[in-house]
């Protein structure tokens, strides 16, 4: 739910820190509604794309963030999805629940298996990397792409570093795993859900806007995409009904680090940061 505005410029006023999350923008006109005593906008989460750093740094105003300790979780989060929407999970259950599962069906809800798939690795930052490495196990051939060459990731991790497209057209899996920025939205767009393809499965658990949620469900309707497992959706928690009623999507609300171990690390993250920044010094985790 995006917290309510009205609400939020009031108990901002006055305040030295705000403790902020996905579901709270953090703009110029927030931070003017909390005055001139802000120091610090905590965010209870890794990614910060809800915050306008510019406008913190016009008011030295410090951002944090609680980057590692989800790292696991999140990517563990990308690996269900990944086998969930391989094994059309969704459409199973579905089925099942709704009473249409007549019995054992050789030619019913056929997927991708893992092992020795080619698995697409979009963004090899932290929680990329961890992504990779669950998939060990499963013997998969591993690519990925990353703004600077990486030739020890591509040692460490038996993968390959290649162009975005060349990902998309080779993987049976691709799974999303950059930031938000204004360069990476709609990074999977119709061409790229076009080459991800018909037997090919898309996983994202990073930022909704890296996603155009049409592309996938005209992809999903129309045959031309395997499988979704998203976690992510732009203008969350808004979730489009063409995608709802879409086949072969296994959707997630925005759970990546909801494990207990990972939410009670952030909240300790945040008040680690928040005491430094109280108490003068360099908080462990600024972001700006
Ligand atoms: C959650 O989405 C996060 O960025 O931590």
């Amino acid at each position: 739910m995006q917290a309510d505005r009205d609400r939020l410029r009031v108990l901002v006023s006055g305040a030295t820190v705000i403790v902020a999350d996905p579901t709270v923008t953090i703009d110029e006109e927030l931070l003017k509604a909390a005055g001139p005593d802000l120091k610090l906008v905590a965010n209870f989460a890794v990614g910060y794309d809800n915050i306008d750093l510019a406008a913190c740094r016009d008011r030295s105003v410090v951002v944090t963030n609680t980057p590692d300790i989800l790292t696991n979780a999140t990517a563990e989060l990308a690996l269900t999805l990944t086998l969930a929407a391989a094994r059309r999970l969704s459409d199973a259950e579905r089925d099942l629940r709704a009473g249409r599962w007549t019995g054992w069906d050789p030619g019913a809800y056929r997927g991708l298996e893992l092992t020795g798939a080619t698995v697409g690795v979009v963004g090899l930052g932290r929680i990329g990397k961890r992504y990779a490495a669950l998939l060990k196990g499963f013997e998969v051939k591993l690519l990925f792409t990353s703004r600077s060459s990486n030739p020890e990731a591509e040692r460490a991790l038996g993968a390959r570093q290649v162009e975005l497209p060349e990902l998309l057209g080779q993987s049976d899996v691709v799974s999303v795993h950059a930031p938000a920025t204004e360069q990476t939205r709609h990074l999977i767009d119709a061409g790229a859900v076009a080459l991800i393809g018909a037997t090919g499965v898309l996983v994202n658990t990073s930022r909704g806007s890296l996603v155009d949620l049409d592309a996938v469900a005209d992809g999903l309707e129309a045959g031309t995409l395997g499988a979704a497992g998203l976690d992510v959706y732009e203008g969350e928690p808004e979730v489009p009904g063409r995608l709802l009623a879409a086949p072969r999507a296994v959707l997630a609300p925005h759970i990546g680090s909801a494990t207990f171990r990972a939410r009670d690390a952030m909240a300790r993250k945040v008040a680690e940061n928040v005491n430094a920044v109280l108490n003068g010094s360099e908080p462990p985790n600024r972001v700006s």
